[in-house]
């Protein structure tokens, strides 16, 4: 199967977001990738609900919302509305992930779980045939351009061992530190889907890097 390419637009131009958007409709990218931070769960605050209901307007991709806030399951019913496809949480965020899996899925979106670099894969043993996606932190969340954490290689790895004893269908995605070489390697060990933020906005041509991320 080909890797799922989802741009992060906390590198986009907030100025000129309809042109950014624009580019990643007309590329190859899969996803769009919305990074929303409270400035509680991560130590950045990013947009919100009024900027991903524009976003919706203009895609012409699905939106996979990464939610870094605390009590997640307080805004599912809000995110769908906005125009969340796939709305992943952090594992970290929630005392009840599993009631706020089914919440997300009752609603009509993916459901997605995130880990931080620190949190095993094991810790999702009894959730994963009722996860769409697992998004793993190749970084500590919270801002773009960070440099990718290696261990992530084997947590892949690992985490496609429990996917496939499970006999689930969960995609792996992984988020941070994402180029041609850390890809490469990521899709290598089992990735399915790339998050990138600086390594597409941060170039001139970005539509090429998007290019090269599906042809790793
Ligand atoms: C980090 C965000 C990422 C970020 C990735 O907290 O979840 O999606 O945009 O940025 P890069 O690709 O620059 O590491
Ligand atoms: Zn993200």
């Amino acid at each position: 199967m080909e890797v799922i390419v989802s741009p992060s637009l906390l590198s986009a131009d907030f100025l000129n977001l309809w042109k950014d958007v624009e580019m990643v409709n007309e590329s190859r990218a899969d996803w769009f990738h919305l990074d929303i931070m409270d400035g509680v769960f991560v130590p950045n605050i990013s947009y919100g609900l009024p900027v991903v209901a524009q976003i919706k307007k203009a895609a012409r991709k699905p939106l996979d919302v990464h939610l870094m806030i605390v009590q997640p399951e307080r805004y599912v019913e809000e995110f769908r509305k906005a125009g969340a496809d796939i709305l992943t949480v952090h594992l970290e965020a929630c005392t009840h992930l599993h009631r706020t899996i089914q919440q997300i899925k009752a609603a009509g979106m993916k459901a997605g779980v995130s880990l931080n670099p620190h949190s095993p894969v094991g810790l999702l043993e009894d959730v994963i045939r009722d996860i769409d996606v697992v998004l793993l932190m190749s970084v500590n969340p919270g801002f773009g351009g960070q440099s990718f954490i290696e261990q992530t290689i084997e947590k892949v790895k690992k985490l496609k061992t429990l996917i496939q004893s499970a006999g689930a269908k969960t995609l792996i995605e992984i988020d941070g530190g994402v180029n041609f070489e850390t890809g490469r390697r990521l899709v290598e060990a089992g990735a399915d889907a790339l998050v990138a933020g600086s390594f597409v906005f941060n170039s001139p041509d970005p539509k090429s890097r998007i290019e090269g991320l599906k042809n790793l």
